[in-house]
């Protein structure tokens, strides 16, 4: 059905002004300053009045079917599809992350079939590199020809998912051949090996050892290391997930030196810091990531960062484990507990409430940094703003709501919520995903299976 959304404020990355917008097959196709009802009969209408209409966000970094670290990541397609929506995000790209020994291709068919047809939102994929020889090569060219631009390499994770230099270098020259942009986690296994080995032998085994394992240096080592090896081969690179300022400028370091690279914070690390790994009990599991937690001097660095769009992206590196029965993996060693924060369904609003509302950033760079860089870093074809011809991912969003986290009523399938409590301030009003209305009023709506893979340009 066509839809009319009347007197909203339309806010993209560069501008804002009140208008009207018919959407039809799709895609925005009216964009007036008074598109009449009577003119578009059959139309459902909306009334945007006092509220934001924003394009519709992207998450850059979530991972929903994730094996990893024994176990297996909780949300399904269904569930995190679902979840994003609620929250205004319209469009996931999820890492691909085969084991070691498993086929690129038949790791990219299984990453597929569990989206497709399940998803309600959009999505597409960064093809995760976790081992490079000449058969992975061959197949790789066939992944980037199904239309996944963009790799990921893991310089962690030593013996699962982290790559060698020479594999390193090879994905690298392969991406700078096919023109596809290399996602990167960057932190020096080998140090965190050795840093884990030492302070389990040292009795320290709780949750909040898991930062000391891997501190700043580790992760600005692993920034600087890629940068030399992008710089070599002259490939585009995003780092994920930087959490710290001695990360953020290795990177802008290179950045001046002429290297093509993009830098991507995440949810946890502007919100949270690392007193919450420290939390009594077991709790501090429930906010064991990596790159960990940082101090509490790295937040207000971090937004600096954003605010000056040093930081390209944010998005939330979603990684949902339960804590009863899948933390808790970890309670004789932190080293053993599941990696990864919950919350694709409150990036978001709580990057309203804590940048917007709060004063940190302003409109353009939250909608920038949110939705419209990961559309254009990662060619996502019809996404990122509001405008005739783009695909009608709307969010119809309300500054006025006022409300609270909490994992009994939110939609990941996960049992904690890592923001137990907070505040929001505003919430999506109304989510379409080409068009169709989703979600209201922090409610699913939509169906089951409307999502579809995005091409990339
Ligand atoms: O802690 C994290 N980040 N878990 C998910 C895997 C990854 O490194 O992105
Ligand atoms: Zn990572
Ligand atoms: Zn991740």
């Amino acid at each position: 059905m066509p839809l009319l959304i009347r007197n909203g404020r339309v806010v993209t990355a560069t501008d804002d002004y009140t208008a009207d917008i018919y959407c039809q097959d799709q895609a925005i196709t009216r964009i007036e300053a008074r598109i009449d009802p009577a003119s578009v009969k059959g139309a459902e209408v909306i009334d945007a009045a006092g509220k934001f209409v924003f394009p519709g966000f992207i998450d850059p970094h979530v991972h929903v079917y994730l094996p990893f670290m024994g176990t297996y990541a909780k949300d399904t397609w269904e569930t995190a599809s679902r979840a994003a929506i609620v929250g205004g995000t319209t469009t996931l790209i999820e890492m691909i992350c085969p084991g070691k020994t498993d086929e690129p291709m038949a790791a990219f068919e299984t990453w597929l079939s569990k989206a497709q047809g399940i998803s309600s939102c959009d999505f597409t994929f960064h093809m995760g590199v976790t081992r490079f020889d000449e058969k992975a090569e061959r197949q790789f060219r066939d992944i980037v020809k199904r239309g996944i631009r963009s790799f990921k390499v893991f310089l962690a994770y030593k013996g699962a998912l982290g790559v060698d230099d020479r594999e390193l270098y090879h994905a690298l020259k392969l991406a700078k051949e096919l023109g596809v942009v290399v996602t990167a986690h960057c932190e020096n296994e080998t140090l965190v090996d050795e840093r884990q080995k030492e302070l389990i032998a040292a009795g320290k085994a709780a949750p909040e050892f898991h930062e000391p394992s891997r501190p700043v240096q580790v992760e600005a080592e692993g920034v600087h290391h890629l940068m030399s090896f992008a710089e070599l081969t002259s490939a585009e690179v995003y780092v994920v997930h930087t959490s710290c300022d001695e990360a953020v400028r290795e990177a802008v370091c290179a950045i001046e030196r002429g290297v093509k690279a993009h830098i991507e914070v995440v949810l946890p690390h502007l919100l949270l810091d690392q007193t919450y790994t420290q939390k009594p009990g077991f709790e501090g599991a429930k906010y064991v990531m990596s790159p960990p937690l940082r101090d509490k001097s790295q937040l207000p660095r971090m937004w600096n960062h954003l605010r000056s769009g040093v930081v390209a992206t944010v998005g939330t590196d979603h990684a949902p484990f339960d804590f009863e029965t899948q933390k808790t993996m970890g309670k004789d060693a932190f080293t053993k507990i599941p990696n990864g924060i919950p919350s694709v369904e409150d990036r978001v609003n709580l990057l309203y409430t804590h940048g917007v509302a709060a004063g940190r950033i302003d409109l353009h760079t939250f909608v920038n940094a949110a939705s419209t860089r990961t559309a254009k870093i990662f060619g996502l074809t019809g996404k990122g703003t509001v405008a005739v011809g783009a695909d009608a991912d709307l969010v119809v969003y309300d500054p006025n709501y006022r409300g609270k986290i909490s994992a009994k009523t939110h939609s990941m399938a996960t049992d904690y919520s890592a923001f137990e409590g907070w505040e929001i301030k505003g919430r999506p009003s109304v989510v379409t995903v080409r068009g169709e209305v989703m979600a209201r009023d922090g409610k699913f709506t939509g169906g089951k299976g409307r999502g579809r893979l995005v091409p990339r340009a």
